[in-house]
Parts: structure tokens; C-alpha cells; sequence
């Protein structure tokens, strides 16, 4: 198929794009940069620097022939949507809607989403599943609700053909520091420029960890698969901050210890994503990679950027 991977310059688009070219599909990238690079974009993909709210999106997407869209753009600053909801709004909210209308009229096969564990807010049980209430506690959290809310009504209004994937904190190779797992970036950042790693509490709170190519092959068999709904993506297991720390202490072959900070008001203590759903709905899909694993190559990469001799 011809997709067009929105956000395919940043971490996670630049990922997926990979995987559907390794597929045999076709890759058309619309990406502002405004956090994503052009190195990240792969060769064989079509690259366009354009915002997702720019008024010449609609007839790019239909001169360009594409037949589905991989929506991964997206302001991802949590901090940045609480100092300006306008302007996350105007990327995630109004930015879908631009797409979903594209693909409405342009009779687009497959609609598929980033969504956010962030919209699930405090746990009430764990491991989260997809039915868990809802309570954000960001303007992103919320934009990624509403956008949800919009892509289901847009199905039921008009046949659009999408699929949800709320992900969990992904992690990997060209990773920025600001985004939903960026921990992974700052503490392997200054691992391997020999500077102190800080963990902030006990560092016993958990999250769910998933390696992006684990997720880029989720994206993959959810293209090619004609099943509509919303579905976690993640590895259902709780990491702490300082078996992190550890594991990728190892990776790096640290020296030092963590230095020890206040713990962050309001934020979620444990947290894990049920990945029940996904595996009834996309059987062929299965998170493969071990922290470990996901972590050395992680670090590989790191090495590439941050060490020294690097800068
Ligand atoms: N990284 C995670 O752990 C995580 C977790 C849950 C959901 N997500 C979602 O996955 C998607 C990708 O996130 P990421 O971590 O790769 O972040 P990223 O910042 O690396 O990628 C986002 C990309 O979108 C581009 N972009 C931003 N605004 C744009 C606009 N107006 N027009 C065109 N392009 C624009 C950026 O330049 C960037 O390349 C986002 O939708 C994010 O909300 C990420």
C-alpha cells in the first residue's frame, strides 16, 4: 500500500516508516520538524516538510495516490500542553481532524492512530486494559482522548477504516529527551557522557517499557489487517526506575551510583498495560524484545551521539 507516515521524521514515525518499507509498502513522510530530523528519514521514503494543519495537505494526499495513513504526528511535550493547550490542540486536535477528513473524502482504506497511555491517568487497577476509565491529567492526555473520540466518530459517521494503538512508553534508538519515555534518553545521555544520573523518589515507580521495533512491527501487521478498534500497545510488565537504572548501568558499563532527588508531585507511582486485546485482535503481533536487548541497542545507538569523541 502507499502510506503516508505523518511525524516520520521524529522517534517513532521514522521507525515505523522503516518497517513498512522492510514490508514492501510505499512511504510518503509529512513532517514540520519541529522535533523530528531529516536524518531520521529513510532513503527510500518520500520526504515532505509540511505541517499537518497546512491547507495543502488534503490535495498532497490525493495527488500523491495514498491509500492509507499512519497518523504519528503530534506535539508530545506533556510540560509544553499545560503552559499552551492552544497550540496542542491546534497540532493534535484540529491536526487529526484535518487528516480524518482527508481520509473521509479521499476514500482512504486505513486510518491508524498513536494514541497515549497518557489518557488513562491514575491506575485504578493494574495491569491497565482498554476499558479502564479514563482521567488524563495533561492537555496531551486530553488531546489524545479527544482525538480518539473523533477517529471512532468518524468510523461510525462515514466507514472510516481505523485502528487505535495507545502505546506505552516506547524507547529506542533516536529517541529525544522530552518525549513520553525519554528517561531511557536522559539517563543513557549522561551515562555515556560520564555525568550523574538522577532518580527522583525511590525510584521504585513502574512503567511499561517497550522497545519501538516492537511497536513499528505492531504498525505493520495493523495496516495490513482489516480489524477497526483500539487496542494498548505494550509489554505488560512493570519496570522500575531503578531496574532501569540497573539494566542500563550494565549496558553502559557506568561506574557510578544514581544520585538520589525528591520524588515529582502528581506523578503515576506504579503503571502497566494489559496487552490482551492485541493479542486477540492482531494474533500475528507479540512484544519480542527484553529490556536488555532493547537496551543494548539502545545504547549502541547512544554511542554514535553522545560519546565524546562525538561532539
Ligand atoms: N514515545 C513514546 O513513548 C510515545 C508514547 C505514547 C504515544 N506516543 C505518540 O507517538 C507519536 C510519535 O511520538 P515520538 O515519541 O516519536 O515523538 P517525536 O517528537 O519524535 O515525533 C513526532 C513527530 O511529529 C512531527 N510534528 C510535530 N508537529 C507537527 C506538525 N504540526 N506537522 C507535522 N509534523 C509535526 C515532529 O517534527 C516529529 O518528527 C506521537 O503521536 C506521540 O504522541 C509516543
Amino acid at each position: 500500500m502507499k502510506v503516508l507516515v505523518t511525524g516520520g521524521a521524529g522517534f517513532a514515525g521514522s521507525h515505523i516508516a522503516d518497517a513498512l518499507l522492510a514490508a514492501g509498502h510505499e512511504v510518503v513522510i509529512v513532517d514540520n520538524l519541529a522535533t523530528g530530523s531529516k536524518h531520521n528519514v529513510p532513503q527510500a521514503a518520500v520526504f515532505f516538510n509540511m505541517d499537518i494543519n497546512d491547507p495543502k495537505l488534503f490535495d498532497l494526499i490525493k495527488e500523491e495516490g495514498i491509500e492509507a495513513i499512519c497518523h504519528q504526528a503530534a506535539q508530545i511535550k506533556v510540560t509544553d500542553s499545560i503552559t499552551h493547550p492552544d497550540h496542542d490542540a491546534h497540532v493534535n486536535i484540529i491536526g487529526t481532524i484535518k487528516l480524518l477528513e482527508a481520509a473521509r473524502h479521499l476514500k482512504i482504506k486505513r486510518f491508524l492512530f498513536a494514541g497515549s497511555a497518557a489518557i488513562y491517568g491514575q491506575p485504578d487497577y493494574l495491569p491497565v486494559d482498554e476499558e479502564h476509565p479514563k482521567r488524563p491529567m495533561s492537555f496531551y492526555g486530553l488531546s489524545k482522548k479527544v482525538d480518539e473520540e473523533y477517529i471512532r466518530m468518524y468510523g461510525e459517521l462515514f466507514g472510516v477504516n481505523y485502528m487505535i494503538l495507545r502505546y506505552a512508553n516506547i524507547y529506542g534508538p533516536r529517541q529525544g529527551r522530552t518525549g513520553e519515555g525519554g528517561v531511557v534518553s536522559i539517563f543513557m545521555e549522561n551515562m555515556i557522557k560520564g555525568l550523574p544520573v538522577t532518580i527522583e523518589g525511590d525510584g521504585g515507580a513502574t512503567r511499561d517499557y517497550i522497545y519501538i521495533e516492537d511497536v513499528a512491527k505492531a504498525v505493520v501487521i495493523a495496516l495490513e489487517s482489516d480489524v477497526i478498534g483500539t487496542v494498548n500497545v505494550s509489554t505488560e510488565t512493570q519496570v522500575s526506575v531503578n531496574e532501569l537504572f540497573d539494566t542500563m548501568k550494565r549496558a553502559v558499563g557506568y561506574p557510578q551510583d544514581a544520585v538520589r532527588g525528591p520524588a515529582r508531585i502528581g506523578d503515576i507511582y506504579l503503571s502497566s498495560l494489559s496487552n490482551r486485546r492485541i493479542g486477540e485482535l492482531l494474533p500475528q503481533w507479540r512484544p519480542q524484545t527484553s529490556l536488555e536487548d532493547g537496551l543494548q541497542k539502545t545504547v549502541a545507538w547512544g554511542r554514535t551521539v553522545y560519546s565524546p569523541d562525538k561532539e
